[in-house]
């Protein structure tokens, strides 16, 4: 791997901090944000990086950090939320959120760190997208076209910023192992989980360091010719 700074969204989450080791034994320097600074302090210190507030929804919020941090090399758009509903059950308030979150987020961490890049010829943006955003799921519906929407987003960046050295593409988890699945803890949703990993032909959940390790490729030199792309992590849940 290169060395530079690689700014990681959501570092106090499950798979963010999976990243951020992966990202920092690969060499970076590790910028961990999350909207919960405060969980990620520790992460920072053991890695020799540095922690930051980062509420993704906040656009105005990710210039400054582009800003603040100067010359970037890797953003990792990780950064994620669900609630497990019916469609028939959900708001406005909900749709806003999910999108805002899970869509918006990314778009505006993009654009922030993607001129700087653009700029001096060479960078790289890998989205967590998730195989929900490829084949849909039932009761994450507006989180699904989120996702499917950071598919086509990721494909589109790739175009545009291919001419500038940039490359974007995105993994695609299945079910993993972190505090995200408590959002299936409703009522049934233990079930909901079993299920699921029925679906998995490989049988079990993913483990964060498993979509780490995609992340870390997709943001290594050994994948300098790959871009646009929507990696399925997911012990054959989704194949195409
Ligand atoms: N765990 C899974 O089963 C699974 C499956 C597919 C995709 N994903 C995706 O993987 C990514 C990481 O999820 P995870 O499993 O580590 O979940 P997690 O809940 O452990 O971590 C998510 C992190 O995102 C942060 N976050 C939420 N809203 C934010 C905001 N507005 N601004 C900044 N940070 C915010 C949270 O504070 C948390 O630290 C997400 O994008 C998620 O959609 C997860």
């Amino acid at each position: 791997m290169n060395g530079g700074i690689a700014v990681v969204t959501g570092a106090a989450g499950g798979i963010g901090s999976a990243i951020c080791r992966r990202m920092a034994a690969g060499g970076y320097r590790v910028a961990a944000t999350d909207l919960h600074v405060d969980q990620c302090q520790a992460l920072a210190r053991e890695l020799n990086g540095s922690a930051h507030a980062l509420d993704v929804t906040d656009a105005a919020a990710s210039g400054a950090l582009a800003a603040e941090l100067g010359e970037v090399a890797v953003v990792v758009n990780n950064a994620g939320w669900d609630r497990f509903m019916p469609f028939l059950e959900t708001t406005p308030e909900l749709w806003e959120k999910l999108l805002r979150i899970n869509l918006f987020g990314q778009i505006a961490v993009a654009h922030a760190f993607a001129r700087g890049m653009a700029e001096r010829g060479h960078g790289v943006i890998v989205n967590v997208s998730s195989d929900a955003g490829k084949v849909g799921s039932t009761g994450e519906t507006v989180y699904a076209a989120a996702k499917g929407g950071v598919i086509t987003f990721t494909r589109s960046l790739a175009r545009e910023l291919a001419r500038h050295g940039v490359r974007v593409n995105c993994v695609c988890p299945g079910p993993t192992d972190t505090p995200f699945l408590d959002v299936f803890q409703s009522e049934g949703g233990q079930k909901v989980v079993e299920a699921m990993t029925r679906a998995v032909p490989m049988r079990r959940l993913a483990q964060p360091d498993e979509i780490a390790a995609a992340v870390a490729f997709l943001a290594s030199d050994d994948a300098r010719f790959i871009t646009g792309q929507a990696l399925s992590v997911s012990g054959g849940l989704t194949m195409s």
